[in-house]
């Protein structure tokens, strides 16, 4: 089939690489004309396990191609994905949809033949019926066709979870659509995933109701992470004890630092100013949203504790900034919370990430990236492991502590707090001791 590919971000690019790479012919399109140039070139745009290789592997068999001519390339293809950006407004909660009524208004005027419109960014409930009304302006009913239909795709995940999904939900309220979609998405439902047909606005909300529950669930372990640690409790054990019943699952309830990243945060707020505009008290997701703003807060407290209130001039050193491991993506890390105020009260930090310097950190007095883990750590007073890499997870702080006051607070719990006691080591944890 012949897609295009409306915004090359984290969701555009990936679901039109991994659909050239299920052999369709795919357009990306965006107006950033740098961008396009240097994906044409091979250079990727975000740091995302195995997606250059199959750009390039797609690119070399024809399937795949860039450009930033939106008009042209949606009037080669027949399906097309809107996949740009839906970020929190600057003023309030709700998502700032003005890039995808733009897109939608370009859209109108390139109709020349029927066309399934499809919107992949996470959007409200009744966006879909707002393209509606724009394409309607200047095309006939006949002609096209507005489909929501969400991605689950996890950054860092990227690729398998395109691949692999649990489940592919289209929203569409008319059947011929629905029979397409169901065709371009067969090598999928062949490999086990579940096929989920429903209403345009149910499909809408599927997505901002997945993503409101994932980070419920992960701020639910963080709380009882807090009682664990008043009870001398082990939060993991919890975890699995809680996880092995089929109704809760295992799967996002690793305590740790708030969460964040480009969708938690920002999309539990747009569902809360969803059901604000439909008069709905989401009072559950209000809290988490509350609960996980404090996390950092509360984490930051134990940091000050950790080194009896003496916050200047004491040497901390994070290994990892970034939201999660196997991204380079700083959106609402809570790094960006940590080290701020950990610099302004004087502390000398260092950090390491497997990505690389931020710029994030640049106008912060005394925050400074080392080039390798042990640089960072060598003459901490303090080291935070923030981020799960794999990097992180079998490091011989035996060896790499020169200094033998040095306390780990691991925020990940990757390590073994008895392993750490045989070894003489100061070692905290999430959930697990005080
Ligand atoms: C999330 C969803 O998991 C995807 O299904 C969804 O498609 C995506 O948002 C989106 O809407 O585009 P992502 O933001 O890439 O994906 O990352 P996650 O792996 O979900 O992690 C989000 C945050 O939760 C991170 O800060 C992570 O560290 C934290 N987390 C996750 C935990 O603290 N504990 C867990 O058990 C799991």
């Amino acid at each position: 089939m012949k897609l295009c590919m409306i915004g090359t971000g984290y969701v555009g690019l990936v679901s039109g690489v991994c659909f050239s790479d299920l052999g369709n012919d795919v357009i990306c399109v965006d107006k950033d004309l740098h961008k396009i140039n240097d994906l044409k070139k091979g250079v990727i745009p975000i740091y995302e396990p195995g997606l250059e290789e199959l750009v390039l592997k797609n690119v070399k068999n024809k399937r795949l191609s860039f450009s930033n001519n939106l008009e042209s390339s949606v009037k080669k293809s027949d399906i097309i994905f809107i996949c740009v950006g839906t970020p929190t407004k600057k003023s309030g909660n709700s998502a700032d949809l003005t890039q995808i009524f733009s897109v939608a208004k370009e859209l109108s005027k390139s109709i020349n033949k029927f066309k399934i419109i499809i919107t992949k960014s996470t959007v409200p409930v009744t966006t879909g019926d707002e393209i509606e009304k724009i394409l309607k302006k200047k095309n006939t009913m006949n002609k096209f066709s507005v489909v929501s239909n969400p991605e689950f795709l996890r950054e860092g995940e990227a690729i398998r979870d395109f691949t692999y999904p649990d489940r592919v939900v289209i929203g569409s309220n008319d059947l011929k659509s629905n029979k397409i979609l169901k065709n371009l998405y067969s090598p999928l439902i062949g490999k086990g995933a579940k096929y989920v047909h429903t209403s345009r606005r149910a499909a809408e909300l599927i997505k901002y109701a997945s993503n409101a529950f994932l980070a419920t669930k992960i701020t639910f372990i963080n709380e009882i992470a807090n009682l664990c640690e008043k009870t001398s409790i082990n939060v993991d054990d919890i975890a699995i004890g809680m996880g092995l019943d089929q109704r809760i699952g295992s799967r996002f309830l690793r305590a740790g630092p708030a969460y964040g990243g480009s969708c938690f945060p920002k999309d539990t707020k747009a569902i809360i100013s969803t059901a604000d505009k439909f008069q709905t008290n989401l009072s559950v997701i209000k809290s988490v949203i509350k609960s996980n703003e404090n996390r950092s807060k509360l984490l930051l407290k134990r940091v000050y504790k950790i080194l009896n209130n003496k916050i200047k001039n004491k040497n901390i050193s994070f290994l990892g900034v970034t939201f999660k491991a196997n991204t380079d993506d700083m959106r609402d890390s809570s790094s960006l919370t940590m080290i701020p105020e950990l610099s302004k009260k004087g502390a000398l930090i260092k950090y390491f990430d497997p990505t690389g310097y931020k710029k994030d950190f640049k106008k912060f007095k005394n925050v400074q990236y080392m080039k390798s883990v042990d640089s960072c750590l060598a003459k901490a007073d303090l080291i935070i492991i923030h981020t799960e890499w794999n990097d992180f997870k079998s490091l011989n702080f035996k060896k790499l502590l020169k200094n033998k006051k040095t306390t780990i607070y691991d925020m990940r719990n990757l390590y073994s707090p008895n392993k750490m006691i045989k070894q003489n080591i100061k070692y905290l944890s999430v959930g697990r001791s005080l």
